[in-house]
């Protein structure tokens, strides 16, 4: 067992940034609820504990709270922002309340000799984001650095290895901030930094094959990053025992089903089933124009098709699921009740209950970011371990109106244009997405001496980190002048081409 340091969750947006910087360091890092039993991180045999930020006011009600026997696990903690008003509020310092978050950069000046402080200098910029503010030291604790607005920027207590910061070591924009991170992770909790994806990879064939013995597995492959790297690792593991399901549902992009069949099929040597089952969903379809209806059609028939041909390879005992790290960490209520905002983690909604499979989740302990070096480590080609996210409903959701196969043809045609001139220009992998939208309008136009009256094609390119927010990517005039003009030319039934220059929010992405 690797060594591990606990990350406690109070709600922060830098949580997972936290983690995300102590695997970069090659240490193993878990994020734990903020409430999690001492005597669970106990079992766990972990080697340190980080209390991470978070938007509440230690004095407010529904303030989320650790377990404060923590604190005697005799394993060094370090608390962040909140995490260091907890520490002062648990252990008898005084903390005040402030109606007013600071935020931004501060100068830290190093005061104090301090383990997590080896190699810094004495002055650095950092970044603060906080409500509450440290007044006063809990017993036995010393400061060792001050900014400008708090003499208790970073506080220890040596002897019972408690540290405190009240700025955020985590955050790109404070200096050296990974150095003091790795101070505290192997310095302090003295764990080596030999987490690695190759020994990641090892362990996790091992777990698979333990885990399913002489059984069957089978896969729902989406064409998506997550399922194919989860289908590449399974098959590693158990290679014959793994069937994948592809189901061709007549709404993916030009070209999808022949490149899964030649990657998984013919590369891999997987056994590799593909639905073609598309005529049943356009036939559900057709005539639905509300977006949610759609989604709903498809996901039942996604089902359904599933479900046929799981029985037509017999006795399966396992349902493998692409499913990430950040798809089951649980999110922490802002003054709410815990219990209700416990994110679901369903890929295949709905198919585990009915079918009474056992679930394989292989890849929930990573960051997506390492689900990608994961997949090049197993020999996935770029283009699918990098490419831009694809809504499970596909092109479905596209095509703003009821869908009929004419529509699919032409939306598929033009987004196979951007997304080969995107490439060509390099910047296919730049962007966060950038696909074509079938409007369901018919304007006048001109060809030779023809007036035409056909349908417009919207391009959506947006530049974007998590999909939470986006911004309308700025492309050379040159390029988009190309891209419309192919799309024009070449894609019969198209004589208009429109940008989307919206941001996420008040837009969404997608436009259904
Ligand atoms: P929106 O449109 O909400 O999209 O800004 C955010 C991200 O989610 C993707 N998306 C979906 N993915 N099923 C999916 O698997 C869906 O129904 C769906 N709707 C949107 C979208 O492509 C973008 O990356």
């Amino acid at each position: 067992m690797s060594q591990i340091i606990a990350v406690l969750d109070f709600g922060s947006q830098y949580t997972q940034v936290i983690a995300r910087r102590l695997r970069e360091c090659h240490v193993y890092s878990k994020v734990y609820r903020f409430d999690t039993p001492a005597s669970t991180l106990k079992e766990d045999g972990i080697n340190g504990i980080i209390l991470s930020g978070g938007p509440s006011s230690v004095f407010a009600e529904t303030a989320p709270m650790p377990d404060k026997e923590l604190f005697s696990l005799g394993v060094p903690v370090l608390g962040i922002c909140y995490g260091l008003q907890l520490i002062g509020f648990l252990l008898g310092g005084s903390v005040d309340k402030s109606t007013e978050r600071e935020y931004g950069r501060g100068t830290l000046n190093i005061t104090g000799e301090s383990e997590l402080f080896k190699g810094i200098p004495g002055e650095i910029k950092v970044w603060n984001s906080h409500g509450d503010k440290m007044t006063g030291l809990p017993e036995g604790f010393e400061t060792v650095a001050r900014t400008e607005n708090s003499n208790f920027a970073a506080i220890e207590n040596r002897e019972k290895r408690i540290w405190g910061l009240q700025f955020h070591p985590e955050v790109f924009h404070t200096e050296q901030g990974t150095d003091i991170i790795r101070n505290f992770i192997n310095g302090i909790c003295g764990c080596k930094g030999d987490w690695t994806m190759r020994g990641y990879i090892d362990s996790a064939l091992e777990r698979i094959r333990k885990t399913v013995g002489d059984s069957k597995v089978i896969l729902g492959l989406s064409g998506g990053v997550d399922s194919s790297v989860a289908a590449a690792l399974i098959h590693e593991a158990i290679g014959d025992q793994l069937t994948c399901v592809f189901v061709d549902n007549g709404l993916l992009r030009k070209n999808e089903v022949e490149a899964v069949k030649k990657l998984f099929g013919d590369n891999f040597q997987m056994n590799l089933v593909v639905s073609h089952t598309a005529d049943l969903f356009l036939d559900r379809l057709k005539g639905v124009t509300d977006p949610e209806r759609k989604r709903k059609i498809i996901g039942n028939t996604f089902v359904d098709v599933f479900e046929i041909e799981v029985e037509k390879i017999g006795k399966v005992d396992f349902l493998a699921q692409g499913t990430i790290y950040p798809d089951i960490i649980e999110s922490v209520p802002i003054g709410g009740n815990p219990a209700s905002l416990i994110k679901s983690h369903h890929n295949v909604g709905g198919l585990p209950d009915r079918m009474k499979l056992k679930i394989l989740e292989p890849l929930d302990q990573l960051f997506k970011d390492e689900v990608r070096l994961l997949g090049e480590e197993l020999g996935l080609p770029k283009d699918v371990v990098w490419r831009q996210p694809f809504p499970g409903p596909g092109l479905a959701v596209r095509v703003i109106t009821d869908i009929t196969p004419e529509r699919l043809e032409i939306l598929r045609e033009a987004d196979a244009v951007l997304m080969e001139e995107m490439k060509k220009a390099d910047l296919y992998y730049k962007v966060w997405q950038s696909f074509a939208v079938f409007l369901p309008l018919q304007t006048v136009g001109v060809m030779g001496d023809e007036r035409t009256y056909d349908f417009v094609i919207a391009l959506r390119i947006v530049e974007s980190i998590d999909a939470m927010t986006a911004d309308w990517a700025q492309l050379p005039h040159e390029l988009l002048q190309k891209i419309s003009n192919r799309i024009i030319n070449e894609v019969q039934g198209v004589n208009r081409v429109v940008l989307d220059i919206s941001s996420k929010p008040p837009s969404t992405i997608e436009w259904e």
